[in-house]
């Protein structure tokens, strides 16, 4: 079906119009709407009405998608519709909870039904395709868009990616309430070195093929329909123009047969890169490497049609990168109809729908990871007077995360709201910002400038804070604190929160610290200081709802981080799958042996760590043999009792060690997990069947390898878990 109606059209294709397909513009309303005089004298309108354009990014909305396609199809040669993308990320207008709080729930379920109502918003709005799910593992809380992805375990976000790619994309694209997903950024843009937005990766073979790639494959495993290059160079070469990971990997490896786009201007950047003299070069060197589609460099429409006449580049290059693009649009039913999605009457029904809005709060209350309560201090009981400080309190906005989309400004639910809509009239609730968390604008597009030195609201918070009871403090990072350009050096609360919470403890230590941010902060002083604290994230348009109800205990937290909290920002990066080094240390005192001197080595909170309202106490680990053959299995089994009065729900994680290997193994790494609801004093017995999947590893050359041996097993409530087993694998 579609690969002989690609061919037949292929076959009709000017180069020029060929290239034209590789072509993608952002662009406005500046061509559809009112003002679109000085549009239509621009190089870009000319070359999208004749066909030079394939793809536009940015554009939304049911009219203007549906004017701008009547443009393209009724004025080109061949009238070929267009693909109308853009960054949906956590949400379309309903915003979920960012990615990276949403992975803490590890429910795949909840991940794929928000991924779903986002496709099914964006498509009502005209849209055909996503940029996401950013799958890069992470590693490294300093680069601010580990708010994007699941966190640094490589088994977990492959899970996570292919729930979040089924969500957009359903079963089938083309019945336009999906849209098409994006694997990025391929590949290796997590590690990028110090945590700095954008810099060098410099990554071992290793680590390339057992920690980065594996979402990927998942990705490909998904059927993604597309694949976006990373911005970095990886070992010397920008992944743009990489013909290792496009080539040998994505296509030979893994028989990916979907579309490859570029980032925005990532071809043009290989000139920045120094690996081009001038654009023309960099773009036959990225559509060589196999990059298919130009995000905004204008590299390939000014030059891929004068390269290929020169000789170099051959037409079967161009073809097969249009056959992709042509593919993606004959799936979505474009050429059946081109303005499908473009529906007003959908649009108004299903974008914002309350529906998602209820989704929304479902994910974030399974989102919400509580890292310390000392005492039993949560869930709140009996203080009449709670005061509630911080400059996150009121915030409506901060919630909604960055790289939101269509989000309608101050639309969340503030943290202060929902405890006014929970707690009873009887409270006497008070509210104090105590600090501004930064000067100047706060938005996508600007430099957060912190606030260093303006400690007005300090003494009306403290007064505060001395009549009450207790003391809810929501402190963190606005919206634009993290994502993409918010790399930052030092990952303590930022500005004069600190200070402001380290004074208002001195008067009254009976706090609850909420915490809204975008990735794991530096937080040993409130760890040893504060009672209660609760990580909140940036969790969406139902943040304060999902956070009152659990400081309040109508909502049990459940989930665990997927990213390791620091002890120390010096510790970065840190997690928990490292290697067992040739002098691993095995305790404070001995100077010959990796470790600080300073510091210990573990980090504040673990991947997997999380606690809740009920105690869950795990039995013995058993496993149902001393060894397994390759083709057999061994079930691990272990009985979790909720020790505790209330129902709640535990995720149980399975962590293997292959103890000895021909490259050196890492200490465990996660193969397995189970989200359990436990009644209030009843057991269940969780399952795991071990395979040799699970025992295999990517050695430095790619290979996926089984050694026999001896591995260890273990099953506990986070990655520090100490209870194993060992079986033989014969
Ligand atoms: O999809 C994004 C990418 O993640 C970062 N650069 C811009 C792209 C398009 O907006």
């Amino acid at each position: 079906g579609v690969d002989l109606r690609v061919d037949s059209l292929l076959s009709l294709m000017t180069l020029e119009e060929k290239v034209g397909q590789l072509n993608q513009y952002s662009l406005g309303s500046e061509f559809t709407g009112p003002g679109n005089k000085n549009g239509q004298d621009s190089i870009r309108y000319r070359q999208l009405i004749s066909g030079q354009v394939g793809s536009v990014l940015n554009l939304l909305g049911a009219e203007n998608t549906r004017k701008m396609q009547e443009l393209v199809v009724e004025n080109t040669r061949l009238g070929i519709p267009l693909l109308f993308a853009y960054d949906v990320i956590h949400g379309y207008e309903t915003m979920f909870p960012v990615p990276l709080a949403e992975s803490s729930s590890w429910n795949l379920n909840l991940m794929q039904k928000t991924a779903q109502a986002a496709a099914a918003e964006s498509a009502a709005s005209g849209l055909h395709w996503t940029f996401a799910p950013m799958i890069d593992v992470t590693v490294d809380a300093r680069w601010g868009r580990v708010m994007e992805g699941a966190g640094e375990d490589p088994y977990l976000h492959a899970e996570i990616a292919k729930a979040r790619i089924n969500g957009f994309q359903g079963d089938d694209l083309g019945h336009n309430k999906t849209i098409a997903a994006t694997a990025k950024h391929f590949a290796g843009y997590g590690y990028a070195e110090s945590g700095k937005d954008y810099n060098s990766v410099n990554i071992n073979q290793y680590v390339l093929h057992n920690h980065i790639l594996p979402p990927f494959k998942a990705a490909v495993e998904a059927n993604a329909a597309s694949f976006m290059n990373a911005f970095n160079d990886i070992n010397a070469t920008p992944a743009t123009a990489n013909k290792y990971l496009l080539q040998d990997i994505l296509r030979e490896k893994w028989k990916y047969d979907g579309l490859v786009v570029s980032d925005w201007n990532s071809i043009g950047e290989l000139v920045n890169h120094g690996v081009s003299q001038e654009l023309k070069d960099a773009a036959k060197k990225a559509v060589i490497a196999g990059s298919e589609i130009d995000m905004e460099a204008t590299a390939y429409v000014q030059f891929l049609s004068d390269l290929v006449k020169e000789g170099e580049i051959e037409e079967a290059v161009i073809d097969k990168a249009v056959r992709h693009v042509l593919k993606l649009k004959f799936e979505l039913g474009l050429f059946d109809d081109p303005y499908k999605y473009s529906d007003t009457s959908r649009e108004k029904e299903i974008v914002g729908n309350p529906i998602h809005h209820d989704l929304a709060e479902e994910i974030a209350k399974e989102s919400i990871v509580l890292l310390k309560n000392e005492n039993g201090l949560l869930p709140i009981k009996g203080s009449k007077n709670i005061a509630v400080i911080g400059p996150l309190a009121k915030d409506k906005d901060t919630p909604l995360g960055n790289w939101r989309a269509q989000a309608v400004e101050n639309s969340a639910i503030s943290l202060f709201e929902g405890l006014e809509n929970t707690l009873p009239n009887s409270v006497n609730l008070q509210y104090a910002e105590g600090v501004k968390l930064s000067v100047g604008p706060n938005n996508f597009f600007q430099e957060q400038v912190i606030n260093e030195d303006d400690r007005s609201g300090f003494e009306e918070a403290k007064n505060l804070a001395k009549n009450s009871g207790l003391v809810i403090m929501a402190l963190g990072e606005t919206a634009y604190m993290s994502g993409e350009g918010r790399s930052r050096a030092a990952i303590g609360l930022p500005g004069l929160q600190k200070e402001l919470l380290k004074e208002i403890h001195a008067i009254n230590p009976n706090i609850v610290l909420v915490l809204m941010n975008g990735r794991p902060l530096e937080l040993s002083w409130e760890d040893e200081n504060i009672p209660a604290i609760v990580e909140a994230w940036h969790l969406g348009q139902r943040a304060g709802t999902a956070i009152a109800e659990t400081l309040t205990g109508k909502n049990n937290p459940s989930a665990k981080l997927t990213m390791s909290f620091p002890r120390h920002v010096g510790q970065l990066p840190i997690y928990y799958n490292h290697k067992v080094t040739g002098r691993p240390s095995t305790g404070p005192g001995q100077v010959f042996y990796s470790h600080y001197t300073d510091i210990d080595n573990s980090p504040l909170y673990p991947f997997g760590y999380g606690l809740s309202y009920s105690t869950f106490e795990y039995g013995e680990l058993a496993l149902s043999g001393e060894s397994m053959t390759e083709d057999g299995t061994i079930t691990a089994s272990i009985v979790i009792k909720n020790t505790s009065d209330i129902v709640g729900q535990e995720i149980v994680q399975l962590y293997i060690q292959d103890l000895v290997a021909e490259e050196t193994p890492m200490v465990k790494s996660l193969k397995a997990f189970e989200k359990v609801e436990i009644k209030a004093g009843e057991s269940v017995k969780v399952e795991f069947k071990i395979n040799k999947e699970m025992l295999s590893y990517y050695k430095s050359n790619g290979e996926w390898t089984l050694e026999k041996g001896q591995f260890r097993v273990y099953v506990g409530k986070n990655s520090t878990v100490k209870q194993y087993k060992e079986f033989k694998l014969r």
